[in-house]
């Protein structure tokens, strides 16, 4: 295993924890670093393993999604895996499903109301006071050589307590703060590891379908999103997946297929 250029770092437990098998076998556990999807791109490059693992305390460079800031303070959980998968790279946005599917149920297990907003987001559930906050977030990057997928990053943000800058105060919360307890870090990753495990290996088992059932059956109802990224800025009704990924969603009684970017909750009418 190539160290990584982090500032600290101890030697992490050597087997997956809770029933995982293969997933964080191999562990890099830092004390703080850039980006815990930076450091795992390197050890991947330099040939780590497939389940390979690295988690910070604390991230001073953590990335989210379209090239946002991912906030990273001590007592948030980041955690970024490698994957050495036989998928080509149209088969990746399934694997982004699998993930967010797996923090959904590993919240949902610690009693978190929480549903996923299209592509990834898991956010708190319609009924509850806070609906619609962010909690967790999926960053996953490929690396290729022309079509072939060398590894796969997987990278998962969580709040779990506090520490959120003020400017977030109003999109985002904690887990602390939609169940009363505060959970360490490292007891949220050893829940985490075997349903990341599992909706992975049923990603390369089954494909697409299964996956696309499975995320429709935890999405935000019926929820009225804008397309942030069309001409107008529509709102529409989100009905589901297609196989692709891409969400479908109802405006004015046209179907239009949102495959990249973003689209924004809007409050309920
Ligand atoms: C998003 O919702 O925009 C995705 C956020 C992903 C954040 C995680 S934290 C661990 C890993 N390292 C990063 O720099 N980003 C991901």
């Amino acid at each position: 295993m190539v160290p990584p250029a982090a500032e600290a770092r101890r030697p992490g437990g050597a087997i997956g924890g809770d029933g995982a098998t293969w997933l964080g076998r191999q562990r890099i556990t830092l004390d703080a670093c850039g980006s815990t999807n930076d450091e795992a791109a390197r050890l991947a490059r330099a040939g780590a393993s497939h389940g390979t693992i690295v988690t910070a305390a604390v991230q001073h460079a953590g990335r989210g999604r379209l090239g946002r800031v991912w906030a990273s303070p001590p007592g948030g959980l980041y955690l970024s895996a490698v994957l050495r998968l036989p998928l080509r790279s149209v088969d990746v946005p399934p694997v982004t499903l699998a993930v967010g599917i797996a923090v959904h149920d590993t919240l949902r297990a610690l009693a978190a109301p929480v549903a996923l907003k299209w592509p990834n987001d898991v956010v708190v559930a319609a009924d509850h006071a806070l609906a619609g906050r962010k909690l967790a977030g999926v960053l996953v990057e490929a690396q290729s050589s022309g079509p072939r997928i060398d590894a796969i990053i997987v990278g998962i943000g969580l709040d779990l307590d506090g520490g959120l800058p003020p400017e977030l105060a109003a999109q985002a919360t904690t887990l602390a703060a939609l169940t009363g307890v505060t959970y360490p870090p490292s007891a949220v990753l050893e829940r985490l590891l075997p349903h990341l495990e599992h909706w992975i290996d049923r990603t390369v088992a089954g494909g697409a379908d299964t996956l696309t059932a499975a995320w429709e059956a935890r999405m935000v109802p019926a929820a009225r999103v804008r397309l942030v990224g069309e001409a107008g800025a529509p709102v529409g009704t989100a009905l589901g997946l297609d196989r692709d990924g891409a969400l479908r969603v109802d405006v004015g009684g046209q179907v239009r297929r949102v495959i990249a970017g973003e689209v924004v909750l809007e409050p309920l009418a």
